[in-house]
C-alpha cells in the first residue's frame, strides 16, 4: 500500500476508533434559539425542504462531506454513503484524490457514479499541494469521477502537524484562481474543521469560487486526529485539538459577506443544529464523522441517521412556521452567552424580531 493510501487508512481508523472532536469548543449551536411559533398555520407533513445547489436538484440541503477513497475500505464507504445520497436526493463529496492522481490504479476507489447516476458528486483536492500544474491535476480529479463541482480544501493546521505535511501557502490564492479559471466546473473552496473568516471567503469568491464550504470548529479536529495517530508533532496537536472559528460564527459571517452559496459544516450533529445553520445564512449543511462512523455498520446505518437527520430539520422547520427553506432563513433568532460575544466581535448583525412579535 503507497504511503498516501496508508494514511489516508490511518485517518479514517483514527476517526472510527477514537474520540477526535472538539472537546470543549462547540459550533456553537446550542447559543443560537430559534422562537417558537405555537400556531404555525402549516402542516408538518408538507414540510418541504428541496433545495437547488450548483444548478442541480437536490431534494435535502444535505452533503455528506468529503472524507475517503484511495483505498479499499475507502471504496466501500464511499460506495455505501454515495448509495444513500442517490437514494435521498443528497450531495455527496468524495475525500481527496491525492493518492489516485499519483497512482491512476486508485482511481476506482473514489468512483460511484455508477450506483449515484443522478447525485451532485463533488471531486476533491488539496491546495497545499497545487503547483503550476494545479489545473490538469483538477480536471484529471474531475474527469475521474465524473463529478459535477470540485472542492478545494484549504488545512493549513493540519499541514503543519502531520509529519508528511505540505506546509506553504505561498501562492495558494493563485493556484486557487487558475483552477477556478481552467477547470470549467463550479469549484467550492472549503476548510476542514477550523473554520473560513469573512476576509478570506471574499478572496476567495474574487478569485473564483462559486461556494465556501465554511467547515468551522466543534467537529472533528483535524489537530486532533494527528496526536491521536502520534505524529511527531503532536504537542502542536494538543495545544491546537480546539482551534478555529466556530461554525456558527463563520457561517453568519461567511453568509453575510458574499453573494455565492454557503455550506455550513463543522460540528453539525443533528437536524436541529442544520436548521439553525441555515436560518443563520448557510444554504446547505455538511456532515463528516458520523456519516463515517454509520457507513462502517453499513447502509441501512445510514439511512437511519439520514432520516432522523431530516425529520429533526422538518420539526424546527413546522415549530417555527417555516413551510420552506426560503421562510427558515428568515425566522428570527436569539444569540446568547458566548456566542453573543463572538458575533460582537466579528460585527455580525442578526435580525432578532420579525413583525408581530411582542412590540414588532
Ligand atoms: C475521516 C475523515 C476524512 C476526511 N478527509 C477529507 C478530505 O480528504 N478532504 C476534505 O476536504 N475534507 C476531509 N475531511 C474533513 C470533512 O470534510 C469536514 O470538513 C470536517 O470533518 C468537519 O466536519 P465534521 O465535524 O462533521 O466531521 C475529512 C473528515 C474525516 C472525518
Amino acid at each position: 500500500m503507497g504511503n498516501i493510501s496508508q494514511r489516508k487508512r490511518t485517518h479514517v481508523d483514527v476517526c472510527l476508533e477514537k474520540d477526535v472532536e472538539m472537546m470543549w469548543t462547540t459550533p456553537g449551536f446550542e447559543e443560537i434559539f430559534f422562537v417558537h411559533e405555537a400556531l404555525p398555520e402549516i402542516n408538518f407533513d408538507e414540510v418541504d425542504l428541496e433545495t437547488s445547489f450548483l444548478g442541480k436538484e437536490l431534494r435535502a440541503p444535505l452533503l455528506i462531506s468529503p472524507m475517503t477513497g484511495g483505498y479499499e475500505y475507502g471504496r466501500k464507504l464511499n460506495m455505501v454513503l454515495a448509495r444513500v445520497a442517490e437514494e435521498f436526493g443528497l450531495a455527496f463529496g468524495v475525500g481527496s484524490q491525492r493518492a489516485a492522481i499519483e497512482d491512476p490504479k486508485l482511481e476506482k476507489t473514489y468512483q460511484v457514479r455508477e450506483v449515484a447516476p443522478t447525485t451532485l458528486l463533488v471531486a476533491n483536492l488539496g491546495i497545499s499541494q497545487f503547483s503550476e500544474r494545479g489545473v490538469e491535476e483538477a480536471k484529471r480529479a474531475v474527469e475521474m469521477i465524473d463529478a459535477d463541482a470540485l472542492s478545494i480544501h484549504l488545512n493549513p493546521l493540519q499541514e503543519v502537524i502531520q509529519p508528511e505535511g505540505q506546509p506553504d501557502y505561498r501562492g495558494a490564492l493563485r493556484y486557487f484562481r487558475n483552477i477556478c479559471a481552467g477547470v470549467g466546473l463550479p469549484v467550492i473552496a472549503k476548510e476542514t474543521g477550523a473554520g473560513i473568516n469573512s476576509g478570506v471567503a471574499r478572496k476567495l469568491v474574487r478569485a473564483g469560487a462559486s461556494a465556501i464550504d465554511v467547515s468551522g470548529a466543534g467537529g472533528t479536529s483535524w489537530a486532533g486526529v494527528e496526536t491521536l495517530r502520534e505524529s511527531p508533532r503532536a504537542h502542536l496537536g494538543r495545544t491546537f485539538w480546539e482551534w478555529g472559528i466556530p461554525t456558527a460564527v463563520c457561517t453568519a459571517e461567511v453568509a453575510r459577506s458574499v453573494s455565492v452559496p454557503v455550506i455550513a459544516s463543522g460540528g453539525i450533529r443533528s437536524g436541529l443544529d442544520a436548521a439553525k445553520a441555515i436560518a443563520l445564512g448557510a444554504d446547505l449543511v455538511g456532515v463528516a464523522l458520523p456519516l463515517l462512523r454509520m457507513a462502517s455498520r453499513g447502509r441501512k446505518a445510514v439511512e437511519r441517521w439520514v432520516e432522523r437527520f431530516l425529520q429533526e430539520m422538518r420539526l424546527a422547520m413546522f415549530l417555527t412556521g417555516s413551510p420552506d427553506l426560503k421562510k427558515l432563513k428568515k425566522v428570527p433568532l436569539v444569540v446568547t452567552g458566548k456566542m453573543r460575544d463572538w458575533f460582537l466581535a466579528r460585527g455580525i448583525k442578526i435580525k432578532l424580531r420579525k413583525s408581530g412579535g411582542p412590540g414588532g
